[in-house]
């Protein structure tokens, strides 16, 4: 263990980070040792993870100082910004500055830091198919991700630019599964035509992470993307029916209609999958399964996923 190279993991408790984790305590003969940050050392995924001998420190995102100190003696960090819980790309880019500040400070000599497009590259502020967001945004938790890249850039932080895909892991807790429609069929919705989805089980993400960070500095400075398999909506649905035993449709809404839906992130998320279909070959182009699984051998397919976990599906 003491001459294990320390990985500094954000987001340790989540899917991203907990990937992470995992995949470094299942490669017990290999060269890296997880150190698990945390806002609160005492929840209980905190001392799961405790219990399993991974060193758990405190850390918040939003305090440099608390991150310097985390990262302090650790050769490689796993930064990862949580979105979803502030809805803010503003909060996003000041938390990936001060990451990539305390890297610097502590002399991390590898950063992988989990990034999507800034979509604007694309969909310029004039460009009106999509409603600007926030007044400067197309994709806010896109925009934010990708603006900072520029930011581990500058600060002189050795980094990889993991860009990472849907997770499928949404059917179960993002509220995205299939729902029963008014004929009682179940109605996989997915606003994106016949383009296909790059997606990933979240967990693979970590398990990719880990083969960047065993490339040494092969992948510092580069982009990296990942998926699991590209599929339709269609083809999602036929995945699902054969997993469910149960037909599945495919309901296509329009992006238009989908931004109308009125949950928190609605119009985010609408713009997302509007981006995705309307720039189908660049954000398709990205994300090779075949890169993926070179990282990763054990990457899952879609139907390799649901058959560990459409039980979990919420299907009401
Ligand atoms: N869902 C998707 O399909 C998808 C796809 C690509 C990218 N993403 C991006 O993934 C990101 C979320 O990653 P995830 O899914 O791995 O997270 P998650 O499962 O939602 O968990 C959030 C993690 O962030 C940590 N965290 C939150 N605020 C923190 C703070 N202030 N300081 C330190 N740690 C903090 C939490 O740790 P504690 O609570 O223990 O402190 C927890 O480990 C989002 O930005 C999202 O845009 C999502």
């Amino acid at each position: 263990m003491a001459d294990k190279k320390i990985i500094a993991i954000v987001g340790a408790t989540g899917a991203q980070g907990g990937g992470l984790v995992r995949a470094i305590l299942e490669d017990r003969q290999g060269p890296f040792a997880a150190r698990a940050l945390t806002r609160d050392v005492s929840s209980d995924k905190a001392k799961a993870l405790a219990a399993q001998g991974v060193e758990v420190v405190a850390a918040d995102v939003n305090d440099p100082a608390s991150l310097e100190r985390a990262f302090a003696g650790a050769y490689g960090a796993f930064c990862v910004t949580a979105f979803w819980e502030h809805f803010s790309a503003e909060q996003e880019i000041a938390q990936a500055r001060a990451m990539a500040g305390a890297a610097k400070r502590a002399g991390v000599r590898h950063v992988i830091w989990s990034t999507l497009e800034d979509t604007r590259r694309w969909v310029p502020l004039s460009d009106d198919r999509m409603p600007t967001l926030g007044g400067k945004y197309k994709v806010p938790h896109f925009d934010g991700k990708g603006e900072a890249d520029r930011v581990f850039t500058e600060a002189g932080v050795p980094t990889t630019f993991l860009l990472t895909s849907f997770y499928w892991d949404n059917l179960i807790h993002f509220g995205m599964g299939p729902k029963p429609s008014a004929d009682g069929t179940l109605e996989f919705t997915l606003p994106m035509g016949d383009a296909k989805l790059p997606g990933i089980a979240a967990e693979d993400i970590g398990r990719c992470a880990l083969g960047v960070f065993k490339r040494g500095g092969e992948l510092i400075g580069k982009t990296v993307g990942i998926a699991g398999e590209h599929l339709s909506g269609a083809e999602m649905a036929t995945t699902l029916t054969k997993a469910l035993g149960r037909p599945v449709r495919h309901n296509a809404v329009p992006p238009e209609v989908y931004r109308g839906f009125g949950f928190p992130g609605a119009d985010d998320l609408g713009n997302m999958f509007q981006f995705k279909r309307d720039f189908e070959r660049d954000f398709r182009g990205a994300r090779d399964p075949q890169v993926a699984r070179s990282l990763n051998p054990a990457l899952q397919t879609f139907a390799a996923w649901l058959e560990r976990n459409a039980g979990r599906i919420p299907l009401e």
